[in-house]
């Protein structure tokens, strides 16, 4: 059960089947435009979408203001020194801020970054700087019925070649993404990081950590790595955080706040030349783009996260959403992350090819049908079409993302969702394949248009 009770409650809005025809035809098809007023359980992300406890809450309170030196800064510097053992850390607003202050300082045009799967706005801030982002992450990954327990697990074999190719000088750092959210939340065993921790040693280059949900990360070790079971989630994030020599994290996940994050490293040279990214892009040293309340609720936040009930909580009630999902025959992708259920929109919608973006038309008739919004990870959001041939290129999976927002919804709203997921399943025939109307150049799946195949 919740290792908490709840304080505060917030309405949430049910809506006719009308309605949300009418929210859905307004919104061009697309969850990004839906007005969130006219959503009943919102699975679009677990970033940012969080509930605070009450001593966060207080925190915001006796959060400290002051432009510098600020004390709330040296909460978060406290925590985020005792967790990860960096010397530095450096705030900034969210994830892809600290990503862009360090891949504009460390980069240079041609590098490689590799990681397990950089998460979108990684990629993006390393090919902003001019670099390239390399998945390097086991093949398994790609199986979507793979059963295994580790599937974020990087192929070290994948990064010797990386160095055949372009030599180590055009490798200033190996990422590692805990959990690997692109690959369907999936965890990385300890093994496996000291690994890859081993192999940067070897060659001298520098391993980093995309830390955003470390704990659910640490959480999964300890209940799936019997060498892990004895230690606390505390004594293995540390771990984690040991094998590398800095991290990036949006605390928007396992921060448990709904802004912040940070960069940390302990390599005094590095650390100087972020902090002058970071007060051109963010703010002072002391505050990185945040209010000094942020600072506090996330100090907290991060303190809170390393309770082994709240994660086993936490962690269960994803792995139950996707429990009922199975027992109602839904297709889901294989094993059940950490933070989200991952809809396998082409075994559900065998009726449905490619071209009518079958996640995507699967997204859709969740909201019509329940009020439910989750996010296409598919041919809207990775399709691309060469623009000198014309020829369309597709991703290999076609996935909605049920991501489960920390300590917000109960064990009954997400029984509700996996009704809504087996209902639709049941009438699976009835979802019709849509077509794009209008499609931005840049991050199509934000602000796409599309509407309904005849
Ligand atoms: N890295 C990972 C692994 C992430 O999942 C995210 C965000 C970021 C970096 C960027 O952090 O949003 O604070 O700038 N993921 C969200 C999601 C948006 O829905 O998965 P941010």
């Amino acid at each position: 059960m919740e290792p908490y009770k709840i304080k505060v409650v917030e309405s949430i809005a049910f809506t006719t089947r009308e309605e949300r025809e009418r929210a859905m035809r307004d919104a061009g098809y697309n969850l990004f435009n839906v007005p969130a007023a006219l959503v009943t359980i919102d699975l679009l992300t677990d970033s940012g979408t969080g509930a605070m406890s009450d001593r966060q809450w207080a925190g915001m309170m006796q959060g400290d203001e002051s432009y510098a030196q600020a004390r709330s800064f040296f909460s978060l510097e406290a925590v985020v020194r005792r967790v990860t053992g960096y010397r530095h850390v450096l705030p900034a607003h969210q994830g892809r801020a600290a990503e862009n202050v360090l891949f504009s300082t460390i980069l240079r045009p041609g590098d490689r970054v590799p990681s397990n799967i950089h998460f979108d706005t990684t990629r993006a801030n390393v090919e902003h700087n001019r670099g390239v982002a390399v998945d390097c992450v086991k093949d398994v990954a790609y199986d979507p019925l793979a059963d295994v327990p580790f599937k974020g697990d990087l192929d070290v074999a994948k990064l010797d070649r990386v160095v055949a190719e372009v030599g180590k000088e055009r490798i200033p750092l190996v990422m590692m993404t805990i959990t690997n959210n692109s690959g369907g939340g999936q965890p990385v065993s300890l093994e496996n990081a000291r690994a890859v921790s081993a192999w940067c040693r070897r060659l001298g280059i520098p391993f980093f950590l995309d830390a955003c949900r470390f704990a659910e990360n640490a959480y999964f070790n300890k209940v799936r790595d019997p060498a892990c079971a004895g230690l606390s989630i505390e004594q293995i994030a540390r771990a984690f955080f040991d094998l590398a020599d800095g991290c990036t994290m949006s605390a928007k996940k396992d921060g448990l706040v709904n802004i912040g994050g940070f960069v940390a490293c302990n390599d005094a040279e590095w650390a100087g030349r972020l902090a002058n990214a970071l007060i051109l892009m963010e703010g002072f040293l002391t505050y990185g783009g945040l209010a000094g309340r942020d600072l506090e609720a996330m100090a907290r936040g991060l303190e809170e996260v390393l309770d082994e009930r709240y994660l086993a909580h936490r962690v269960g009630q994803v792995r139950r959403l996707g429990e009922r999902l199975l027992a109602a025959g839904v297709p889901i992708l294989l094993p059940v992350g950490g933070h989200a259920v991952y809809l396998d929109a082409r075994r559900f919608l065998p009726h449905l090819p490619q071209t009518a973006y079958p996640a995507q038309a699967l997204t859709c008739a969740l909201y019509i049908e329940g009020g439910v919004r989750a996010v296409e990870i598919g041919g809207l959001m990775f399709g691309t079409v060469d623009e000198a041939t014309g020829t369309a290129h597709w991703p290999e999976l076609e996935l909605v993302r049920l991501a489960i927002p920390r300590r917000v919804y109960t064990d009954d709203h997400l029984a509700y969702v996996a009704d809504v997921c087996a209902k639709l399943y049941r009438e699976r025939e009835t979802v019709r394949g849509l077509r794009i109307v209008k499609r931005p150049a840049v991050l199509p799946h934000f602000t796409a248009r599309l509407e309904p195949l005849a």
